[in-house]
C-alpha cells in the first residue's frame, strides 16, 4: 500500500459556549477518518482548534466579568479537554488568538491578497447578525430577521476593506464541477453551484477595531481595522502548518488539505470564500470538503425549550467515551442529519457493545485461556493484510460512509457469534480437544482482524482486545457493562 501524506482538519470552534454534541460529532468523525488513513499506512496530520476572535466572545467575556484573553483561554481549554476525553488523535490544536503561531500566517495571507490587488476599501452598509457572527444580505432575511437565529440583525454602516470574491466565480465553478475541488455529498456540491450561479458579491473583509474592543488581528498598514473572520479563521488551516513562520516544513509536506470536515452551516465559507482566497494567494486548493449532517433528537433540532438537548459529558460519564464514539459513528449517518435519543443510545449500547462486541471478546478469550490455546504472535495478521482483505470496509470509508464501514465490522462480529453457535467449541472440547483448540485459534485470528478494523471507531477497545489476545487473558471485567 502507498504511503501518501494525508492532511485532515475540523472547523475551528467558537468557544463562547461550552462544547455540545455537534462539536463531539465533528471531532469523532474526523478522528475516525484520520485513524482509517493511518491504518492504510498513510502519513496523517490532523489539525483542530478554536476560533477565538469575534464580537460574540468579546460580549460573553464581558458578561462573565472576565478579561477576554483569559476567558478565551479558559474556554479553549475546555474544548481541548473534550478532545482528550474522546481520544481524538489530533496532531495540533491551533488558536486564532495565538500571536506566535497564527498571526504571522494570517497576516502573510492578507498581504498576498493585497499583492494580487484583491483587497480594497469601501463603504459598507448592511446587516450583521451577532448570532451568525456574519454580515448577512437582505436576501437572507426572513421577515427582517436572521433565519437561523430568529433575531433582528444589527444595521451597520462603516468603512471596511473588501475582498474581490466576484473575480473568482468562473474559476470556482470550473473546479467544483470537475471535482478538482470535491464537495461531498453531491447535494452540497449542487447547493454550492447554485450559490455560484446566483452570482457572487465581494465580501467585507475587516471591521473597525473599536467595534471589537480591539480583539482581533490588526489589518497590516491600518491599525484602525481588524481582519474579519474569513482571513482570520479560515487561514488556520495553513497557519496550523506553519505558513507564515520560519519553519514551513509541515506546510510544505501536508498542504493542500486532503479533507476539510465541516458542518453544513459553513459550506459557503469553505467551498467559496476559502478557495477564492487561496486562488488569490496562488496557493493550491484543498482536495475535498466533506460536509456532515447535524445531530437532532427525536426528529427535532435540539433546543433548551424542547428539553431534548443531549449532553455529551453525561453520556461519557455514564457509558464511556467509546460508547459515544460508537453511537456517533455507527448509529447515525455520516452525511445526513442523524437522530439521537438517550433511549436509543442505551438500546444500541446494550445490543452492540455490551452484548455484541463485549460478549464475543469474553467468550473467545475465556475459551482460549481455559483450553490453553497458544497463539504465535508472529502469525497474527499484519494491519496491511487485514486492510487489503477488507475491501467493502475500505469502499465504505472511501465513499465517506463511515457508518457503513462500522456495519461491516459488526457483520464480522455477528458472523463469529453465529459460528460459535454452530461449531460449539465449548462442547467439542470434551470429545475432540485438538479440533476444539483449532477452532478457538481460528476465532482468535478473526477477533484480531476485528480489533484492527475497529480502531478508527473504538481506539481504546481495539488496543485492549489486542493485548488480551496477545496475553491470552480473559478481561478482568466486561469491556462494556450492561446498562439497565
Ligand atoms: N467558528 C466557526 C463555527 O464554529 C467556524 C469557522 S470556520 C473555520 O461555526 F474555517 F474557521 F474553521
Amino acid at each position: 500500500m502507498s504511503e501518501n501524506k494525508f492532511y485532515i482538519t475540523t472547523a475551528i470552534d467558537y468557544m463562547n459556549a461550552p462544547p455540545h454534541i455537534g462539536h463531539a460529532f465533528e471531532k469523532i468523525q474526523t478522528d475516525a477518518r484520520a485513524r482509517y488513513q493511518t491504518l492504510l499506512g498513510n502519513d496523517v496530520y490532523f489539525l483542530t482548534g478554536t476560533d477565538d476572535h469575534g464580537i460574540k466572545i468579546v460580549r460573553t467575556a464581558h458578561d462573565a466579568g472576565k478579561e477576554v484573553r483569559e476567558f478565551a483561554t479558559e474556554n479553549a481549554n475546555i474544548f481541548r479537554e473534550l478532545l482528550d476525553l474522546l481520544t481524538i488523535s489530533n496532531n495540533d490544536f491551533i488558536r486564532t488568538s495565538d500571536r506566535e503561531h497564527h498571526w504571522p500566517g494570517a497576516l502573510k495571507l492578507w498581504n498576498k491578497l493585497v499583492e494580487s490587488n484583491d483587497i480594497y476599501k469601501s463603504a459598507y452598509k448592511g446587516f450583521y447578525c451577532v448570532g451568525c457572527e456574519a454580515y448577512i444580505t437582505e436576501k437572507e432575511l426572513v421577515e427582517e430577521k436572521c433565519c437561523i437565529h430568529d433575531t433582528k440583525p444589527e444595521v451597520i454602516e462603516e468603512e471596511n476593506y473588501f475582498f474581490k470574491l466576484s473575480k473568482y466565480a468562473v474559476e470556482l465553478i470550473e473546479k467544483i464541477q470537475s471535482n478538482e475541488l470535491l464537495i461531498v455529498p453531491e447535494s452540497r456540491k449542487n447547493e454550492v453551484l447554485r450559490m455560484l450561479d446566483e452570482g457572487l458579491e465581494d465580501i467585507s473583509f475587516s471591521r473597525p477595531k473599536e467595534k471589537l474592543n480591539g480583539w482581533g488581528i490588526p489589518v497590516p498598514g491600518d491599525e484602525s481595522q481588524l481582519i474579519y473572520v474569513w482571513c482570520d479563521a479560515l487561514s488556520n488551516y495553513i497557519t496550523g502548518l506553519g505558513y507564515g513562520s520560519d519553519n514551513t516544513e509541515l506546510f510544505d509536506t501536508y498542504w493542500p488539505a486532503d479533507v476539510h470536515v465541516i458542518g453544513k452551516d459553513i459550506v459557503r465559507f469553505h467551498a467559496i470564500y476559502w478557495p477564492a482566497m487561496l486562488l488569490s494567494a496562488g496557493l493550491p486548493l484543498p482536495k475535498t470538503i466533506l460536509v456532515h449532517g447535524m445531530i437532532i433528537s427525536g426528529g427535532k433540532k435540539m433546543s433548551k425549550s424542547l428539553g431534548n438537548v443531549i449532553d455529551p459529558y453525561k453520556l461519557i460519564n455514564t457509558y464511556g467515551a467509546e460508547a459515544l464514539r460508537y453511537y456517533l459513528l455507527r448509529e447515525v449517518s455520516s452525511l445526513e442529519d442523524g437522530d439521537m435519543t438517550e433511549e436509543k443510545f442505551k438500546e444500541t449500547y446494550n445490543a452492540n457493545l455490551a452484548n455484541g462486541l463485549g460478549n464475543l471478546v469474553s467468550r473467545i478469550l475465556k475459551m482460549s485461556s481455559s483450553y490453553g490455546v497458544e497463539i504465535d504472535h508472529n502469525e497474527l495478521e499484519s494491519t496491511e493484510h487485514v486492510m487489503k482483505d477488507a475491501q467493502e470496509y475500505r469502499n465504505a470509508f472511501d465513499s465517506y460512509k463511515i457508518n457503513d464501514a462500522a456495519d461491516k465490522v459488526w457483520e464480522m462480529i455477528g458472523a463469529l457469534d453465529q459460528r460459535i453457535a454452530e461449531k460449539e467449541p465449548y462442547k467439542l472440547i470434551k470429545t475432540d480437544e485438538d479440533a476444539a483448540k483449532n477452532e478457538v485459534e481460528y476465532l482468535l485470528h478473526e477477533l484480531w482482524r476485528i480489533s484492527i478494523l475497529l480502531s478508527p471507531f473504538l481506539p481504546t477497545t481495539s488496543i485492549k482486545i489486542k493485548s488480551l489476545i496477545k496475553e491470552n487473558k480473559t478481561p478482568d471485567k466486561p469491556l462494556f457493562l450492561r446498562m439497565e
